[in-house]
């Protein structure tokens, strides 16, 4: 083979294509029932966006973007997440200035160049959700339900939700400062990017994966011992909303997650059916980022699921989306394909789906196919049919067979 895809960037065939319409259309629905209209923004953005955005010390700044340069020199980056698009489209078409509340989702690929592994890929999709405009805390739960309620209605059940609150611009600072010093402590037991991570961006050694580094932080302080009162409050709140909704979740002191922009709220959705890539979606209140961004002053919260993760957790329903037919037609000879192929039209438009052998085939290798698409009539058009303008029609489950006038076929196949 002269061409093979770029290596984590995956082909996705049918029939699992039919489960992706499946989860799509699905959270839609959620979506509209939630009041969310959706946004569509390029696959590509200037570097800058992300690396102000999402933090210049985190991994998918530092080192997982796709970058390249216009022709002027300017640095851009097919798009590693949704968020920071979204808020730029946000401000650049003026929707901040009518203010209230923008509920906006978005479905699409993202770009991270990261070591491809079961669950993990270079280009992957997400369906993501973004509040903008409310300070929370009742919005805060919304999300959380919705991301939940949009996990239940593509049918996934056995998830845990793990929710922390990262303080805010108050108290944050004071905390990193404490685990700054807690890790200078320990730096001889951490690994080289938890030391660099320790000085820059001491929040990041949470998401360490080396086990001696999971060890070594044990013991620091968690961020729920230091927030102020206020983010104790937002998030006593969140609680009670997400009792209110019967929603089971987990205090996870340690989720800090893997962009810098959040404070407050924090989540992340997790099965144990995925190996090492246990997030199925995450998310979390951003209120600093309309500003940072150039915007004004605007609290903002949300969630992306991963669409590869869901698709992993449903692969078994996969066949479900195989090919089927609700009418074969089986036309022996050219004269009998010509005077079929116009009923065939006007079949589709009544929504039925048709399949026809193009070639020449006889009536068995045909019923053959018809089996093989599980269709539930067979039309047969042989000559002798054709010289007295009728066909058979074959009910594929009982083998009942009649006898149909053509020009009747259509309005027949209506009772089906
Ligand atoms: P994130 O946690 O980086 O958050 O990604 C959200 C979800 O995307 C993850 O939970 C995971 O299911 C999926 N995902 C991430 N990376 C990969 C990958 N390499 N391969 C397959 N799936 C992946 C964000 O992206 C935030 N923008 C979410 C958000 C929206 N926060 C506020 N608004």
């Amino acid at each position: 083979m002269e061409f093979s895809s770029i290596k984590g960037f995956r082909d996705i065939l049918p029939p699992e294509t039919g489960l992706w319409q499946g989860i799509e259309e699905t959270a839609r629905k959620v979506f509209s029932s939630f009041g969310f209209l959706e946004i569509r923004t390029p696959a590509m953005e200037f570097t800058e966006l992300f690396s102000r955005g999402i933090g210049q010390e985190t991994d998918i700044v530092s080192k997982e973007m796709y970058t390249l340069s216009d022709s002027k020199g300017r640095g851009m980056a097919l798009r590693p997440e949704a968020t920071a698009s979204v808020v730029r489209a946000y401000l650049q078409n003026g929707l901040h200035e009518a203010g209230g509340v923008h509920k906006l989702y978005t479905i699409g690929p993202m770009f991270r160049h990261e070591r491809p592994q079961k669950g993990r890929l270079r280009q992957f999709h997400q369906i993501n959700a973004e509040l903008l405009g409310d300070p929370g805390p009742v919005s805060d739960a919304e999300m959380v339900i919705m991301a939940m309620t949009i996990l239940e209605a593509i049918g996934i059940y056995e998830v845990r939700l793990c929710i922390n609150s990262l303080g805010c611009v108050s108290c944050r600072p004071g905390y990193r400062n404490t685990l700054s010093g807690y890790l200078s402590g320990i730096r001889n037991s951490l690994c080289e990017d938890c030391r660099r991570r320790a000085e820059l961006n001491p929040l990041r050694v949470f998401d360490c994966k080396v086990e001696s580094c999971k060890e070594a932080i044990k013991g620091a302080p968690s961020i729920s011992e230091h927030i102020c009162r206020g983010c104790a409050e937002h998030f006593d709140q969140v609680k009670s909303y997400l009792d209110l909704a019967g929603l089971a979740f987990t205090f996870a002191p340690n989720l800090v997650r893997g962009l810098d922009y959040y404070c407050k709220t924090t989540f992340e959705i997790q099965t144990d059916r995925l190996g090492a890539q246990n997030a199925v979606a995450g998310g979390g209140r951003y209120d600093g980022l309309v500003k940072m961004l150039g915007g004004p002053e605007m609290p903002a919260i949300g969630f992306a699921v991963g669409m590869e993760r869901v698709a992993a957790l449903l692969e078994d329903t996969i066949p479900r989306y195989s090919k089927g037919a609700d009418i074969f037609v089986a036309a022996l000879g050219e004269a009998s394909k010509k005077r079929i192929f116009p009923i065939i039209a006007a079949l589709r438009k009544k929504g039925l789906r048709v399949e026809m052998e193009y070639g020449e085939k006889g009536l068995k290798a045909q019923l053959k196919r018809a089996d093989k698409l599980n269709a539930g009539k067979v039309i047969i058009l042989g000559e002798d049919e054709l010289k007295r303008g009728e066909a058979i029609v074959r009910d594929m489950a009982t083998k009942a067979q009649e006898t149909v006038p053509l020009d009747r076929l259509v309005s027949l196949a209506e009772r089906h």
